[in-house]
């Protein structure tokens, strides 16, 4: 059975925190789709690094052109960062520091190094001035090329970023690689059930191969 769900919140949507169903839409709940989750790494506007746990990266390119897209809301320090420096690192991070992202949402004061807080080893970038993660699976300097509001309200804007410099672990062509607890992780949302007031807890996945 297929249930509709409009532009209007159902009665029987509930939040998870207060505000939640303003500042992301009660589509992300009511209809769940995965999304890969990173780490952007920006610096702060003392030269601290910021981290922030991130699902929603998406792509589009052409011959020698990159381009990361990054769906997000007008306010957070991430997205100041982004358009005062013009710049940003995507790091995709396996499943087993998914506890270790968490600590950068923990302590994201204007003093705190998130990238220590995490766990995790701050390398420089070779063509921007934010950090990489080493641990990380796959990271991407970009540079950005522009933010789009998308609907003049300044509630959902694209940052989109040209990727300058990939940094790619060794055996990133191997699908035990790309999928399993080493391989890149996704994230679930909390879901609504649609038939009642329940709200299913948040969850995280590694992808698991299957033959094609
Ligand atoms: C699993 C998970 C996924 C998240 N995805 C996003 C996201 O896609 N966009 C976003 O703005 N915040 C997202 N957040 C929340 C940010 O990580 C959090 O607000 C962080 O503290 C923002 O850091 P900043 O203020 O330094 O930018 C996510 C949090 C978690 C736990």
């Amino acid at each position: 059975m297929k249930i509709e769900i409009g532009q209007s919140r159902p009665a029987n949507f509930r939040e998870m925190y207060p505000g939640e169903l303003s500042f992301s839409s009660h589509f992300e709940c009511g209809a769940v789709v995965p999304n890969v989750l990173s780490l952007i790494t920006t610096l702060k506007e003392n030269g601290k690094y910021n981290a922030c746990f991130y699902a929603g990266t998406t792509f589009a390119g052409n011959e020698g052109k990159y381009y990361v897209i990054l769906p997000g809301m007008g306010q957070s320090h991430t997205y100041a960062n982004i358009l005062r420096d013009r710049e940003f690192c995507v790091n995709f991070i396996s499943s087993k520091y998914y506890k270790a992202c968490g600590k950068t949402i923990e302590h994201n004061d204007d003093g705190d190094d998130e990238i220590s807080e995490g766990g995790f080893t701050a390398k420089p970038c070779k063509t921007i001035k934010a950090p990489r993660i080493e641990e990380s699976i796959v990271s991407f300097e970009c540079r950005l090329v522009s933010a789009h509001d998308i609907a003049g309200d300044g509630k959902s804007v694209l940052y989109i970023g040209e990727v300058q410099l990939a940094h790619v672990e060794e055996n990133s062509h191997l699908l035990d690689r790309i999928c399993g607890p080493d391989g890149f992780m996704v994230n679930i949302n909390s879901a609504q059930n649609l038939l009642s007031e329940e709200r299913m807890p948040y969850g995280a996945a590694y992808l698991t191969p299957f033959e094609v």
